[in-house]
């Protein structure tokens, strides 16, 4: 997996690539199918190379994508096909708008052998509502566009695109131009929701700029689109971990986007009711999502800017058994208290406790306690432009080390100070841009909680206890003093 973003900064780094011409010949491409699965903020490509090696051991595959999908690329993995390990990717620099990546195969392959590679990627607010405004009766549709052709520093035998709406009402699609010199037929099909360009035979060496100018051209897609266009304009996720109550609190708060088109004209609470009634389009109105949260959870709560949100239903999990790998989850329903209309934005906080030991665990050998923190909760088909995750360990932690699936933007670590602490109690923050589906993974925290911290917050709390006391006593004495005082002045 590799973070493209951190990789562009490499860019500077990265010469032009002068062994790209060396490798050129290592490997001819017999298909490449490319599947487009549209959505609303989110857009899946799995793009599959049916490779044949030309020279032997021939052990590093690269992978070229144009520079108008590099930014908006926000995920990324290559795998052999029907392996679940991915494979080591690493960029390589540009051949003008051609961005390189290079895969690295687990071994060589002879000369004649055949692999078949599967790249995976999702792409961020890559579509755009069109027309960008719609009044409350009006349907949803988005724009797609994407290069034609699925560049390549080989020779390709035949490649295809398939682009698949959430939907067969395709209210248009671009028909390529000047591609007769790769297909004798259609360039393009239709057929229910999915338009395919291609077949392209006898592609050559695509990866440069001389094919770029003559051949590639972007091709568009405007469909009608049945789901809520969501984003998450900004997500504050504090996991607060206290082996004292021994538990895990998680909570995040969280603006969330309706991206589709803007409402035009107010909205109508009466026409609201009757597309309800009816169920005719209000597919892009946001009226209940779910989300799934951990087993074993308690207190949830569900807040919104006016006060506590009762609308809403949870089905609770139990906690997963020790080790389960695929455990249950709870699944919350939750119900704004009106419609999201297109442009609007939803403030909300969710909140819920668990039993610290469903995510931590304790290594006698190092001493040290791991917990595990989920970077956040998917919202199904929601981008999260703008993440910030605060880890807050135990009073006293000491040699906190911490590791994540994927590059943060930053991460710090610092010391948060709450009511009952002495000394504070050590933080990590992470910020993250443009989550998608494919990073709801854990963060893992390693700590040592030594003894005397154990015994510090039972001091803190008698502490407090015996100045509460004292202070009672003396306000009494106080009290007892005024009312004197007044009696005697009456
Ligand atoms: C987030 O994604 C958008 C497009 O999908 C891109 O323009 C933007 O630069 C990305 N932000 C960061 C910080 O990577
Ligand atoms: C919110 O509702 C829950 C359950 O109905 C209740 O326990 C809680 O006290 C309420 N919180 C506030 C702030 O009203
Ligand atoms: C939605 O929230 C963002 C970020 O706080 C803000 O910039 C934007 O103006 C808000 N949009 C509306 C329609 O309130």
């Amino acid at each position: 997996m590799l973070r493209l973003w951190n990789a562009i900064s490499c860019l500077l780094l990265a010469s032009a690539l002068p062994a790209l011409s060396a490798q050129t010949q290592s490997f001819e491409n017999s298909a490449i199918v490319r599947t487009i699965e549209l959505g609303g903020s989110l857009v899946h490509v799995t793009t599959t190379f049916a490779v044949k090696a030309l020279k032997a051991d021939a052990s590093v595959y690269t992978i070229t994508i144009p520079a108008e999908e590099i930014y908006i690329t926000n995920w990324l993995e290559v795998k052999v096909k029907g392996n679940q390990e991915p494979l080591t990717v690493t960029y390589s620099g540009s051949a003008g708008k051609a961005h390189n990546l290079d895969v690295s195969l687990e071994k060589p392959l002879e000369v004649g052998e055949t692999i078949n590679l599967v790249l995976e990627t999702v792409q961020t607010h890559a579509t755009w509502p069109w027309p960008p405004q719609a009044a409350q009766k009006e349907e949803q549709a988005l724009k797609y566009q994407t290069p034609l052709f699925v560049l390549s520093p080989y020779i390709t035998n035949v490649q295809r695109t398939k682009l698949k709406a959430s939907s067969p009402r395709i209210i248009s699609h671009t028909t390529p131009e000047n591609v007769d010199d790769f297909t004798l037929e259609n360039p393009v099909t239709k057929s229910g929701a999915t338009v395919t360009y291609g077949p392209y035979n006898n592609v050559p060496v695509s990866a440069n700029q001389e094919f770029i100018e003559k051949y590639q051209q972007s091709v568009q897609l405007h469909y009608s689109h049945d789901y809520t266009v969501l984003e998450v304009l900004k997500l504050r996720r504090s996991a607060e971990i206290s082996h004292w109550g021994a538990n895990l609190n998680i909570q995040d708060d969280i603006i969330l986007h309706n991206a589709g088109p803007e409402l035009k004209g107010q909205f109508s609470r009466l026409d609201y009711q009757t597309q309800l009634f009816y169920g005719s389009s209000v597919h892009h109105f946001l009226t209940s999502f779910t989300v799934q949260l951990p087993g074993g959870i308690r207190n949830t709560y569900y807040y919104d800017q006016i006060g506590n949100v009762s609308t809403s239903r949870l089905r609770t999990a139990p906690s997963p058994a020790r080790g389960q790998k695929n455990a249950q989850s709870s699944v919350l329903e939750l119900w704004p208290r009106y419609p999201i209309m297109g442009g609007w934005n939803y403030t909300y906080t969710l909140g819920w406790d668990a039993p610290l030991a469903d995510s931590a665990s304790y290594d006698a050998s190092t001493g040290k306690y791991i917990v595990s923190v989920p970077v956040m909760t998917e919202i199904p088909g929601s981008v999260v432009n703008d993440a910030e995750l605060t880890i807050i360990l135990p009073e006293g932690a000491t040699d906190v080390e911490y590791v994540g699936p994927f590059p943060a933007h930053s991460d710090e670590l610092s010391t948060h100070v709450t009511y009952l602490d002495t000394v504070g109690r050590p933080s990590i923050t992470f910020k993250y841009k443009n989550l998608t589906n494919k990073h709801v993974k854990p963060i893992y925290v390693s700590y040592k909680v030594p003894l005397t911290a154990h015994l510090r917050k039972p001091m803190a709390v008698a502490t407090v206890l015996l100045s509460l006391f004292t202070f009672a006593m003396i306000a009494r004495r106080v009290d007892l003093t005024i009312h004197k005082k007044t009696t005697k002045d009456v």
